[in-house]
């Protein structure tokens, strides 16, 4: 038992799948593995634990935003030993050729500050995926025929932006998609040697404005726990 996690230590499983919304986890674990343990319940952030095709997965929350996932991704790593942690949300669109429900696998996640900034300091440190979980993600997506593309994000400590200014150099400089967690997973994971990817569904636009309605949110979060399954034990 950790402070934020209630599950005992042989409860999580090495590879943890990281959605932010606690009820996606319920969800997710309800779908797609057997046996699904309810293993962590603590602030409601929930986890759950069972396997997929007899590999052990858990599924755990990581809440909203980089200070949340920090506590989560930290104490299983350091507290439960997990090896591979992959993040699976929903991200902003920000090129032209991004499109609504694409998905997104993230080769680096920029950003101004995470919760690591204290330790990197003056670095301008460049979080990066892990590579063999990039590629496998990349292969299954694409086996899939989803639309996927791989390349750099941001992760924003806000939602509700309010930098024009910043959202255009990020477009000029080739960045596909904001959302507000993947910087520190991937800088926590490279900092502990454990893997770390995040696979995302485009979920709105920053330019055209258009956002994906609730029920179709459901049906793309379900084919990224199979990217991420699929990667994570390729
Ligand atoms: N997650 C999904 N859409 C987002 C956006 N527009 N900004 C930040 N995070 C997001």
């Amino acid at each position: 038992m950790t402070i934020h996690i209630g599950a005992a230590p042989d409860q999580i499983a090495q590879t943890v799948l990281m959605p932010g919304d606690p009820y996606r986890a319920k969800w997710a674990a309800e779908t797609f593995l057997d046996n699904a343990v309810l293993v962590n319940e603590v602030r409601g952030m929930l986890g759950f634990t069972g396997t997929w095709r007899g590999h052990r997965v858990t599924i755990q929350g990581s809440g909203m935003g980089m200070p949340s996932l920090s506590i989560y991704a930290n104490e299983l790593i350091t507290n439960y030993d997990a090896q591979t942690l992959i993040r699976i949300g929903s991200c902003g669109g920000m090129q032209p050729h991004v499109g609504i429900r694409d998905v997104i696998v993230a080769m680096t996640a920029s950003t101004i500050t995470s919760p690591s900034s204290g330790i990197l300091r003056e670095m301008n440190y460049a979080p990066c995926a892990d590579w063999g979980l990039l590629r496998a993600a990349v292969a299954a997506a694409e086996a899939k025929g989803t639309k996927t593309h791989v390349g750099g994000i941001y992760s924003s400590d806000v939602f509700y932006a309010e930098r024009p200014d910043l959202d255009e150099q990020m477009v000029r400089h080739g960045i596909l998609a904001v959302e507000m967690e993947a910087a520190e997973l991937y800088t926590l994971a490279a900092r502990h040697g454990r893997r770390a990817l995040a696979v995302l569904t485009v979920s709105d636009h920053l330019q055209t404005g258009e956002a994906l309605p609730a029920e179709e949110r459901e049906r793309s979060f379900g084919e990224m726990v199979e990217i991420a399954l699929e990667a994570a034990f390729s």
